[in-house]
C-alpha cells in the first residue's frame, strides 16, 4: 500500500469510527456526571442552579449583593456572569476549586455583536442577508471572548418582532420567520464553532424564550397574548432551528404568554422545548425573571416562584435568588421532586464536562491568547466587511451616489459626525482606549476623501435636545460646500433593553436640522444610525440620498467611506418593515387579507385601512437599493401543478442594468390562496445572493418543495394544504412579478 492509499484507508477508518468516538465520548461524560450527582449533598446541586452577577458593569438591577465570594468557595454558585478578564476569571476559579467537590464556574457574558472588536448590531447583520458574514461575526465575538475566559454568550437573540417601538429590535434580526431561523443557526454555529473541546468554543444562549418581540404596545416586559398557532409559526421558528443547530442553551423571557410567564411556562420550556424538541441543553432564566413572577402575580412569594419556574423547566437561575432561597425547602415539603432538581443540575454539569472545564477549569482564560486577539487586524477587516454589507440605500435621487472624488468641499454636518461610543450602540463594551480605535464618520471619510478635497464641520445639534442655537453655524458651512453629507439618528443608548420608544422619528431637532440644510439647495446625503427603523418622512423627501447606517460597530467610518466612495456597492436589505407613522405599528410585509382588503392606496370605501394614511410601509421588508439597476425577467416554473413528493423550479433571469458591478438578493415569495386557516399575504420561502457586473445577465434558479408550503392548521399540525399558490419574486417584498401553481 503506497502512502496514498494508507492515508486514505486510515481516513476512512477515522472517519467511520467518528460516530462511535462521538458515542463514546458521550457515554463516558453521562457516566461521569451521574458520578459526581451520586455525590452532590442537595444545597450543592441547588449550588450549580444559581448565577450571580460579578464584578463587572451590571445589566439589571441588582438586587441583594451578600458575600458572593464565600458562595464561590462553598460550591452554592453554578455560574457568574458580567465577569472578565484572565486574571479575574482564574482567580474565582481557583476559589471555586476550593469547594467541596471542586465544580469549576461557569462565567457567562452578552457577547452579542462582538466582544473587543465591535460588529455592527445583530439588526443591522441581518441587513445583509449575508449568511456566511454572519456566521464569521459570531466566530470572531467567540475567538476573542473566549480567550480571556467567558465560556458562554447570551446570544443569539433570536425575538421576530413587528415594532420598531421595541428597543430590543436592534438584537434581533427582524420580522421575518425564515430568514431569522436561517442567521439563529449561523449565529449558534459561529459561537460554538467546531464544537466543544475546543477552546474558542463558546456556548449560545439563544434568547428569549419566547415571544418576547411581540410585547403589547412595543413596551419591554409587557404581556403578550398569542395563539399557540401564531406562537409556533412565527415566533418559535427561529428558536428551534437554533436547537436543532446544537445550541447548547437557552434563555426564557421577561414576558407572560397568553397569561403565564414564560419563566413559569410548562407549555414552551417542558412541552416543546424539551418534549417536542427534545432539547438536552439547559435553560437559564433571564434576569431576575424566576423572582418577578411575583410581580407578575402568578407567584405569591419567591417560595412559590421557585416551585413553579422548575416545575417549567426553568433549570438556571439568574439573579433573583429563589432557588438557592427555597428549593432545598420546597423539596423537603415535598413541592419538588428532586429527580427535577437532579434533571437540571444533570444538564449543566453536563455542559461543564463538554466544554472540558473538568480536565482543565482554566482553559479558557488565556493570557497569550487574549494578547493575540486584543487588536487583531483579520477581527477589525471582518468587522468592516461586516458593516459595508449592512449598510442600506434607501434613496438615490439623480445617482449622487458614489461620491465623485473631484468634489472640492464636502460638509459634514450633524450630531453623528463626531460621535465615537455611538457607533458601537447597546450591548457593547467600553474599552479604555475607544476613543483611539472607533472609526468615526469623520475619520473614514476624511481618510477616504484624500487630500484634494477640503473637509468642513458643524455638529448642528445634540441627538436629542430642543436647541437650535448651532443651525447658524450648520448652514453657514453648508453653504461653502459642494456636497453635504450629514450623520444624523439615535445615539447608542437609544435603542436596546428597556429602551422602547413610543415617538420613533428623528430624536429632538434633527429632522428641522435636515429641512434648513437642504433648503440652501445643496446636494445632501443622510447617514440614518439608529438601533431600529425609525420615520423620517420629511427628511427623506427632501434629502437626494439616504443611507440607513445603524450602528456599525468600531470600523464604523471607514465602511460608510468604502459605500459613499463607491469601493463597495451597497447592497443590503432591510430585515424590517419602516412605517410611515408609529399608528401603523405594528406594521409587517408578512400580514393578511382581511375581508374587506383596499383595492389601491387611496381606497377608503368601508375596507381595512386609514383615512389618513396608506397602508403601505414607507419602506417594505426586503427593500434596498444599489447604485447599479437589476431587471428581473418574468418567473418561470417548471411546471404548474404538483404533488407532495415533487418540486417546482422557479427561474428567473437577473441582469445588471445600470453602471455598476453590484450584488442583488433575488428574493422568493408564496401565497398560499386558501387555507384552513387564512394565510399571509406574502411569505419568503428563499433567496439568493448574485454578483452581476454591469450589463451581466444570470439565471437563479429556486425550488421548491412541499416543506416551504407548510403552516400549522388549527389542531397544531403542521400541514400543506392542496390548492393554489402565488410564487413572487424580485428584489423586495413588494415585488408584483408573480406566477401560480397547484398543489394537488
Ligand atoms: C437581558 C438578557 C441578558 C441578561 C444578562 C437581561 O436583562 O434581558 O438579554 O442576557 O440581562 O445580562
Amino acid at each position: 500500500m503506497n502512502s496514498k492509499h494508507l492515508t486514505f484507508a486510515l481516513t476512512v477508518c477515522i472517519l467511520s469510527l467518528a460516530p462511535f468516538a462521538g458515542k463514546a465520548q458521550k457515554a463516558n461524560i453521562e457516566h461521569r456526571v451521574d458520578s459526581l450527582l451520586n455525590l452532590m449533598t442537595l444545597e450543592e446541586k441547588i449550588g450549580q442552579m444559581n448565577q450571580y452577577s460579578g464584578f463587572w458593569e451590571a445589566t439589571g438591577p441588582i438586587t441583594e449583593q451578600g458575600n458572593k465570594l464565600e458562595q464561590v468557595r462553598t460550591g452554592q454558585l453554578g455560574s457568574l456572569l458580567n465577569i472578565t478578564g484572565v486574571d479575574h476569571t482564574r482567580q474565582l476559579q481557583e476559589m471555586a476549586l476550593q469547594s467541596r467537590l471542586k465544580i469549576p464556574l461557569l462565567f457567562g457574558q452578552d457577547v452579542v455583536h462582538g466582544y473587543r472588536t465591535i460588529f455592527p448590531l445583530p439588526l443591522a447583520e441581518a441587513a445583509s442577508w449575508d449568511i456566511e458574514a454572519i456566521e464569521r461575526s459570531a466566530r470572531v465575538a467567540a475567538v476573542e471572548a473566549s480567550a480571556v475566559g467567558v465560556h458562554w454568550t447570551f446570544a443569539p437573540m433570536v425575538d421576530i418582532s413587528h415594532d420598531p417601538r421595541w428597543g430590543r429590535v436592534m438584537e434581533g434580526a427582524g420580522e421575518d420567520p425564515y430568514l431569522g431561523s436561517l442567521i439563529a443557526a449561523a449565529r449558534v454555529k459561529g459561537f460554538q464553532g467546531k464544537g466543544f473541546g475546543n477552546t474558542d468554543a463558546v456556548m449560545a444562549c439563544v434568547k428569549h424564550f419566547a415571544a418576547y418581540g411581540a410585547a403589547e404596545a412595543g413596551r419591554d416586559y409587557n404581556r403578550v397574548e398569542m395563539s399557540r398557532r401564531e406562537l409556533n409559526e412565527i415566533y418559535l421558528r427561529p428558536f428551534k432551528a437554533a436547537v436543532e443547530a446544537g445550541a447548547a442553551t437557552l434563555m426564557n423571557s421577561f414576558n407572560d404568554i397568553n397569561g403565564i410567564p414564560a419563566t413559569g411556562n410548562k407549555y414552551i420550556q417542558r412541552e416543546v422545548l424539551k418534549g417536542e424538541w427534545k432539547f438536552d441543553g439547559f435553560v437559564v432564566s433571564d434576569w431576575g425573571s424566576i423572582g418577578e413572577m411575583v410581580n407578575h402575580g402568578f407567584s405569591k412569594d419567591c417560595y412559590q416562584a421557585a416551585q413553579q419556574a422548575i416545575t417549567a423547566g426553568s433549570d438556571m437561575d439568574m439573579e433573583s435568588r429563589c432557588y438557592i432561597g427555597n428549593l432545598a425547602q420546597l423539596v423537603k415539603d415535598g413541592k419538588v421532586d428532586e429527580r427535577l432538581i437532579n434533571d437540571a443540575v444533570r444538564r449543566i454539569l453536563t455542559k461543564k464536562f463538554e466544554m472540558g472545564l473538568f480536565d482543565d477549569p482554566y482553559r479558557y482564560s488565556d493570557s497569550e491568547r487574549a494578547k493575540q486577539q486584543w487588536d487583531n487586524k483579520a477581527n477589525l477587516e471582518a468587522s468592516r466587511d461586516m458593516a459595508k454589507k449592512s449598510i442600506v440605500l434607501l434613496k438615490n435621487d439623480n445617482q449622487l451616489l458614489p461620491l465623485d472624488t473631484k468634489r472640492k468641499t464636502i460638509a459634514m454636518i450633524g450630531p453623528m459626525v463626531k460621535a465615537v461610543r455611538d457607533n458601537l450602540g447597546f450591548w457593547s463594551y467600553s474599552w479604555p482606549d475607544d476613543t483611539a480605535r472607533i472609526v468615526t464618520h469623520w475619520q473614514g471619510i476624511s481618510n477616504r476623501a484624500g487630500k484634494n478635497v477640503k473637509m468642513v464641520y458643524a455638529k448642528g445639534c445634540d441627538i436629542n435636545s430642543t436647541s437650535k442655537a448651532g443651525f447658524a453655524e450648520a448652514l453657514r458651512v453648508a453653504r461653502q460646500s459642494d456636497v453635504i453629507i450629514m450623520s444624523i439618528g439615535e445615539a447608542g443608548n437609544m435603542s436596546g433593553e428597556a429602551k422602547s420608544r413610543s415617538n420613533i422619528h428623528l430624536p429632538g431637532v434633527q429632522e428641522e436640522l435636515v429641512e434648513a440644510v437642504c433648503a440652501t439647495g445643496k446636494p445632501v446625503i443622510l447617514l440614518i444610525n439608529a438601533g431600529r427603523p425609525l420615520i423620517f418622512n420629511s427628511a427623506s423627501e427632501k434629502a437626494q440620498a439616504i443611507l440607513y447606517t445603524w450602528w456599525l460597530g468600531t470600523e464604523a467610518g471607514n465602511a460608510i467611506a468604502d459605500v459613499l466612495f463607491g469601493d463597495y456597492n451597497p447592497s443590503g436589505k432591510l430585515p424590517m418593515t419602516f412605517p410611515r407613522s408609529e399608528g401603523q405599528i405594528p406594521v409587517y410585509y408578512n400580514h393578511f387579507s382581511t375581508g374587506r382588503p383596499p383595492k389601491n392606496e387611496t381606497d377608503v370605501n368601508y375596507v381595512s385601512s386609514y383615512i389618513d394614511l396608506p397602508n403601505s410601509p414607507k419602506y417594505p421588508f426586503g427593500y434596498g437599493l444599489s447604485y447599479t439597476t437589476f431587471k428581473y425577467s418574468e418567473p418561470v416554473l417548471s411546471k404548474t401543478a404538483m404533488n407532495a413528493g415533487e418540486t417546482i423550479a422557479v427561474k428567473v433571469s437577473v441582469t445588471n442594468t445600470g453602471n455598476y458591478d453590484g450584488k442583488e438578493t433575488v428574493q422568493l415569495y408564496i401565497h398560499d390562496l386558501v387555507g384552513s386557516v387564512v394565510r399571509p399575504v406574502k411569505q419568503l420561502i428563499g433567496f439568493q445572493q448574485v454578483f452581476l457586473k454591469k450589463g451581466e445577465t444570470r439565471e437563479v434558479t429556486f425550488t421548491i418543495s412541499i416543506n416551504d408550503l407548510k403552516f400549522y392548521n388549527d389542531d397544531l399540525n403542521l400541514v400543506a394544504e392542496p390548492g393554489d399558490f402565488e410564487v413572487f419574486v424580485g428584489g423586495s417584498s413588494a415585488t408584483e412579478l408573480k406566477k401560480t401553481f397547484t398543489l394537488l
